[in-house]
């Protein structure tokens, strides 16, 4: 059909016509706030790399996980930024481990809320790889795909048993979900769903995550596991496996980059999908608003809004807790404009001339 029988101009001519016809709407509902614990008392340390976000303590990240509760916001995700760190990473999956302290404490004050636990080791390990180092079959130091898988399942079955309601492989060794869900199983979880973060491209946007969870490797880089940006093809077969292997949600990471990954993915698998903008998308944003480029707030639900219309169900955002009182605060005015307009139009006969675009 043709021009001038069809202009699609007519269903713009109104923000009445506009709602109707919208196909992509921001909720609440599928957020999840990145939240980050280190050891200590009262400890609310501003994060210098991701400016409104703290290091807390297990006692602040309480009343944080509170605060996001109450806004409305399902799920956070916990990462450890522990004191103590050794070659084996032992302080993932030690039964009095931060995140494990972490999870109980949160879980004794809200059930309600999802608690997801990231599982890899790069934060606990003195070298900062996400899995056990060794020397490989040349005389370069590698990190053992097998050897990580046991450390990796032990870390996954400890933040089970502290109550973990959704634990996030995050470290792309081979075989991973496979090895996590066998020792779910094993342990008595079989009713704990994995959300793996199935594509994690060897991304240049995890800086400020790196300092913030003091976690960038001290040689080398992550290239030899986590996937080259390059590639499209290999992350339906990352994904592919990963579903083979029991993962009940998978992750692209980082989102806007990727939002060809994140569409394909949804038409290939139509199983729940979950993008997590990272911490360079964020501070991209951030500092583009500092200096007044960008208006902040339309930004980031532009952003997001694209990042869900590519495919994805579930948004992992350092914008999280941002977004929700922007919603709300939204939803608050639209509701006023809506009653101030209605009185009037009660009262008066005929409406005013209004100019459209
Ligand atoms: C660790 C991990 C990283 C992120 C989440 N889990 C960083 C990395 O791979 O170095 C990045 C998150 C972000 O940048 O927001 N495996
Ligand atoms: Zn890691």
């Amino acid at each position: 059909m043709q021009f001038p029988k069809v202009r699609l101009r007519r269903l713009r001519h109104s923000e009445g016509l506009r709602r109707l016809i919208r196909e992509t709407h921001l909720s609440v509902d599928h957020f999840v706030m990145p939240l980050f614990v280190v050891e200590g008392k009262g400890v609310r340390r501003p994060i210098a790399s991701l400016p409104g976000h703290f290091h807390l303590s297990v006692d602040e990240l309480v009343k944080e996980a509170m605060e996001v509760r109450h806004l409305g916001i399902p799920a956070i995700l916990l990462f450890g930024v522990p004191d103590r760190k050794d070659p084996q990473g032992s302080g993932a999956y030690a039964k009095e481990g931060l995140i494990q302290r972490a999870v109980r404490a949160i879980k004794e004050e809200m059930q309600d809320l999802v608690v997801a636990t990231d599982v890899c080791l790069c934060a606990y390990t003195s070298h900062g790889h996400c899995g056990i180092v060794e020397e490989g079959p040349g005389n370069e130091f590698w990190v053992h795909n097998d050897k990580t898988l046991d450390v990796l399942a032990k870390t996954a079955l400890s933040q089970a048993e502290a109550g973990s309601d959704l634990v996030c492989p995050s470290d792309m060794m081979d075989g991973r979900v496979g090895a996590i869900r066998k020792a779910l199983d094993e342990g008595g979880f079989s009713h704990l769903p994995i959300m793996s973060y199935s594509c994690k491209y060897a991304s240049s946007l995890y800086g400020p995550f790196r300092e913030a969870a003091h976690s960038a490797p001290s040689f080398g880089d992550r290239t030899t596991y986590q996937m080259d940006p390059a590639n499209a093809q290999e992350a339906i077969r990352e994904m592919r496996q990963d579903l083979e292997e029991g993962a009940d949600i998978l992750m692209v990471k980082p989102a806007l980059p990727y939002l060809d990954i994140l569409s394909r993915a949804k038409r290939e698998f139509g199983v729940p999908l979950a993008a997590y903008q990272v911490s360079g998308e964020f501070a991209m944003v951030k500092s583009a608003a500092q200096t007044g480029t960008l208006d902040e707030d339309k930004v980031k639900l532009e952003l997001l809004l694209s990042i869900k219309r590519a495919g994805a169900d579930i948004l992992i955002t350092y914008f999280a807790k941002e977004i929700a009182q922007l919603l709300q605060e939204e939803a608050r005015k639209t509701g006023q404009r809506r009653e101030q307009e209605a009185k009037p139009a009660l009262s008066v006969k005929g409406t005013p001339l209004k100019v459209k675009g």
